[in-house]
């Protein structure tokens, strides 16, 4: 039995997580600091480095209680983001892991950030009893930094298929959002203007669903600027874009665009790699109407689906402690010997 103490802080989450076995989550805290950048439209990053230092020591506290571990030493290892995220915002996770496996002695695992939302999905929940290791696995990473949709030809082996060109489509969640007043964070503000919508009085374009060359790519930016430009047109006619209604039914329409591109995406290349799962992770996955177009594509295709729950989608330390499991099976706890992890801000998933 392998438990491993995870510590998350990329970006405006402070997190910690005990998981065991990579599949087992013991305790998963999250101190969210939504409430407080929410004034900002967005996140700060002096505010979330200084939050982060206010919160961690108690995060870290509460999910060692909570998962029943005395010492800190009685683990297996300690698991970090170390990237891609907020430069100051990680080196508060980092600095934190640092001290706790120096004084500890136990191994310290840095753990690339995406590679984290991948492994969300390999977690034992009632809702989603956790990805098979049957390879190849068509994964689907939606966040508020990135849109990639990777083949995973084995743990720790990723293939780039395609990825945004502009925006990431959490990005353009938030945007919108933003544009038409809806409220902070976009994504859930977004989902819920729409869930009432039953007309399709707006259409707005698919962006790159046609063949070829950019074929698994996506692009968000016009999307985002074909809702401005609407927002325009509506003004020069003198209806009013933010007035609840009209509001709610271009988000409806813009959820939509982004949710087809997203799933035909996928599910084209699910087929063409002839992957065995799909797995769809990072913020955008806890979005209803994306998970359910996603059912029921790769139900059409026959294809076993998983997305996390929901407090694994957007950012949290159990995700981090499954992928520290996965990445120290093939090697060992004993390579994780080195206390001199950096922090790299745009570290990118190691594909090849
Ligand atoms: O993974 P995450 O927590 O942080 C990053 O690594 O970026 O993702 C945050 C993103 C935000 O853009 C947020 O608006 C989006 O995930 N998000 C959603 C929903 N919940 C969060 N987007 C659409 N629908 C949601 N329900
Ligand atoms: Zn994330």
């Amino acid at each position: 039995m392998t438990r491993i103490l995870a510590i998350e802080t990329s970006c405006d989450e402070t997190a910690a997580a005990v998981v065991q076995d990579g599949r087992r989550i013991l305790s998963n805290r999250v101190a969210s600091q939504i409430a407080m950048h929410r004034r900002f439209g967005g996140v700060f990053p002096e505010v979330a480095s200084r939050q982060h230092v206010l919160a961690i020591q108690t995060v870290v506290g509460d999910a060692l209680a909570e998962a029943g571990v005395d010492r800190v030493a009685d683990l297996g290892a300690i698991a970090v983001t170390h990237g891609p995220g907020l430069a100051g915002s990680l080196l508060v996770g980092v600095n934190a892991a640092k001290g706790l496996a120096f004084a500890s002695g136990r191994p310290l695992i840095p753990v690339n950030h995406l590679e984290g939302h991948i492994y969300s999905n390999w977690v034992d929940t009632a809702d989603n009893p956790g990805a098979v290791d049957e390879f190849p696995v068509l994964v689907l990473i939606v966040s508020g930094g990135h849109t990639q949709l990777v083949l995973m030809t084995g743990h720790g082996e990723y293939r780039l298929l395609g990825r945004t060109l502009d925006d990431a489509a959490g990005e353009a969640f938030d945007k919108v959002a933003r544009l038409l007043e809806l409220g902070y964070p976009g994504g859930p503000a977004i989902q819920k203007a729409s869930a009432g919508v039953t007309t399709g009085r707006f259409s707005l374009p698919r962006p790159l669903m046609q063949r070829g060359e950019h074929r698994f790519n996506f692009s968000y930016s016009g999307l985002k600027t074909a809702v401005l430009n609407l927002t325009r047109q509506l003004e020069k006619e003198g209806i009013d874009p933010r007035e609840p209604t009209t509001a709610a039914e271009i988000a409806a329409e813009f959820q939509a665009a982004a949710v087809e591109v997203l799933v035909e995406k996928t599910a084209d290349a699910s087929q063409e790699y002839n992957a065995r799962q799909v797995c769809i992770c990072g913020g955008v996955s806890a979005n209803r109407a994306l998970r359910v177009a996603a059912q029921v594509r790769c139900a059409e295709l026959g294809i076993p689906l998983h997305i996390p729950a929901f407090p694994l989608c957007t950012d949290n330390a159990a995700m981090i402690g499954a992928a520290a499991f996965f990445r120290q099976q093939g090697v060992g706890l004993a390579a994780f010997r080195n206390l001199g992890v950096d922090v790299h801000a745009s570290l990118p998933l190691p594909t090849h």
